[in-house]
């Protein structure tokens, strides 16, 4: 990824005419991953507590609702996201019921309502975005996470790269969860695969 895709001005240049885009692969698919984990989750806890990093102009938090699960915090650190994710749920389900909030998930302390926890944290692509700003970021975001999981809470994030969380500071313990082959456009294309992590407090 280049550079400038931790600087927010990227984002607000491309939302200014961006309405949705899903990185890496359709919400849909990421989903299909995310809800065996939702489903052990929601065991435990009736009304799980969902917090997404980063939604960008994806309708992922659609895939939620769409399931029951209306307890979901969308957060990403461009207004115009917000406006364009309450645009999405409306078109999709009429009305707002999700929330969405204007913070920086490197900084998720001062950014989340105070004490607020979640038994689900997902990101899709956006600890790529975020490590572009290097490793003090991912690892700032990573601190983040940790502090308002619950008791027993997980994070889920999607990423091109498959070394993302090799880290040593991070407070989790990380293991792959599912390898996506990426689209080749040729069939002599090497294989390329996009790598979903399922990140358990240590
Ligand atoms: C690669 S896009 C992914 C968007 C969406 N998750 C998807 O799959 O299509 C990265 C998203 O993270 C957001 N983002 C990047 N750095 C951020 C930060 N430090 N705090 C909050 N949001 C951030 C961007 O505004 C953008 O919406």
């Amino acid at each position: 990824m280049p550079a400038d895709f931790e600087n927010q001005s990227y984002w607000h240049e491309r939302f200014a005419s961006e309405t949705s885009f899903e990185w890496l692969i359709p919400s849909e698919s990421f989903m299909a991953i995310i809800l065996p984990h939702l489903q052990a989750l929601s065991g435990r806890r009736h009304a799980t507590r969902v917090l997404q990093l980063g939604f960008g102009t994806s309708d992922l938090q659609n895939c939620f609702r769409s399931r029951g699960y209306v307890d979901v915090t969308n957060v990403d650190y461009e207004p115009l996201a917000i406006e364009r994710g309450q645009q999405r749920e409306r078109e999709a389900f009429g009305d707002v019921k999700m929330k969405y909030i204007v913070a920086d998930v490197t900084q998720l302390e001062s950014g989340l309502p105070p004490g607020e926890v979640f038994d689900l944290v997902v990101d899709k692509s956006t600890v790529d975005a975020v490590s572009c700003g290097g490793e003090d970021p991912l690892a700032r975001m990573a601190a983040g996470v940790r502090k308002c999981l619950a008791d027993g809470g997980i994070w889920i994030s999607l990423s091109y790269s498959s070394s993302r969380f090799d880290a040593e500071r991070l407070p989790f313990d990380v293991e792959v969860a599912a390898k996506i082959p990426a689209p080749k456009l040729k069939t002599t294309d090497p294989d390329i695969y996009h790598w979903c992590y399922l990140l358990r407090p240590n």
